[in-house]
């Protein structure tokens, strides 16, 4: 019996060659990825390896991020007061109410909200997301902002949490709930946001009362114990089979059951009065609660996710160019031009001029997310 070629064969072949082509090319980024901020176990067939991480691989990142970020840190101790630096040891997150005297806030709320400014928004499931960036524009035309943002408070506790002494990129914030009929944000699932410490600040101008989605952490999940790193190790076997595509990308999901195996509590949840900061290390287990009615809470939002195996910053060249203060800008341009370049679609979408607080306008649609970049 003679060997038949498939009719498929030439297409096959070239599907083949393609595959082989990209792995060739791909093969250093991927391998210099497993020392940067990667997270995704399917973008990346080496952090996705099952044979890599049962030797140990995604642990070995775990473990190694966690002693280095912890040496970051212990050289901010002093943009902290101690109280603070204790409770963020116990907890993962510090809460602080009335960071501003409450003539200063409402100044601050009416410049904010006042801003009409270019303006993107993202589906998330059934929760419509706007940013608007924190710019020279904004800082100027809220000085209130301003200030608070070069302000010691909001400087110490971004930095000393992020483990990096730099600014952390920042947006005005708007969150509608039950805006549209999409499925349960993601965002209300407990997760973590990725594989090393990391940064989320919210300055709400807003109040998040109980039943506004106010945010959700279970308190002390940010240390990586025996019984967290036996985890990781334990989801990183299964690659890019997580059974979640959140998770499959680095966002690891977790439910009551597993938090208790951890020797983890209940999520604590965190309604809020406006003018109450709250910063956290979401590599700690968090979520937004769902809301149990439409609402819009908008608030200054901002994140860090450093590079988890340098010893520091690594975007100097931003303060010699004078572009600190536009780096949303920038970032959306970069993710523009990647999305005009078939190198990943952005979900956040121009939508003209917008205050904070404008009804989403018609029209927005929901665009896959580019997941390894999951995580708010
Ligand atoms: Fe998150």
């Amino acid at each position: 019996m003679g060997y038949r070629l498939s009719q498929h064969a030439p297409a096959e072949w070239w599907a083949a060659l393609q595959s082989g082509a990209r792995a060739a090319l791909l093969s250093p980024w991927w391998a210099a990825s497993v020392l940067g901020a990667d997270k995704s176990f399917v973008d990346n067939p080496l952090l996705g390896s099952p044979r890599l991480n049962a030797w140990g691989l995604h642990r070995w990142r775990v473990y190694t991020a966690h002693v280095l970020a912890a040496r970051r840190r212990a050289r901010l101790t002093d943009l902290l007061d101690g109280m603070d630096a204790s409770t963020f040891e116990r907890n993962g997150f510090i809460i602080k109410r009335n960071v501003l005297p409450d003539d200063e806030f409402q100044q601050l709320r009416r410049q904010v909200l006042g801003h009409r400014a270019p303006a993107r928004e993202r589906v998330h499931g059934d929760t419509v997301t706007r940013h608007i960036a924190v710019n020279p524009g904004l800082l100027r035309a809220a000085p209130g902002l301003a200030a608070l943002l070069q302000g010691p408070l909001w400087n110490g506790l971004t930095r000393y949490v992020a483990a990096c002494d730099r600014a952390p990129m920042a947006c005005v914030q708007s969150v509608q709930t039950h805006a549209t009929l999409g499925d349960r944000d993601p965002q209300t699932h407990l997760h973590a946001d990725t594989f090393h410490p990391t940064m989320r600040a919210w300055y709400f101008l807003t109040d998040v009362g109980n039943d506004d989605s106010p945010f959700c952490y279970v308190p002390g999940s940010h240390r990586l114990t025996p019984a967290r790193l036996a985890w990781e190790h334990e989801r990183s076997l299964r690659g890019p089979g997580q059974g979640d595509r959140h998770a499959a990308r680095g966002s690891a999901h977790i439910d009551r059951n597993h938090l208790a195996a951890l020797g983890l509590g209940h999520p604590a949840r965190l309604p809020v009065p406006a003018n109450t900061l709250i910063v956290a290390d979401t590599f700690g287990f968090h979520k937004q609660a769902r809301a149990r009615r439409p609402t819009m809470r908008i608030e200054v939002w901002a994140r860090d996710r450093p590079r988890p195996f340098l010893p520091g910053p690594t975007d100097a060249a931003l303060d010699l160019l004078g572009l600190r203060d536009h780096r949303v800008d920038l970032h959306w341009a970069l993710r523009d031009l990647a999305g005009h370049l078939g190198a990943g679609r952005n979900p956040w979408q121009r939508r003209g001029l917008l205050a904070p607080d404008a009804p989403s306008p018609p029209g927005l649609r929901p665009v896959p997310e580019d997941h390894s970049r999951h995580g708010a």
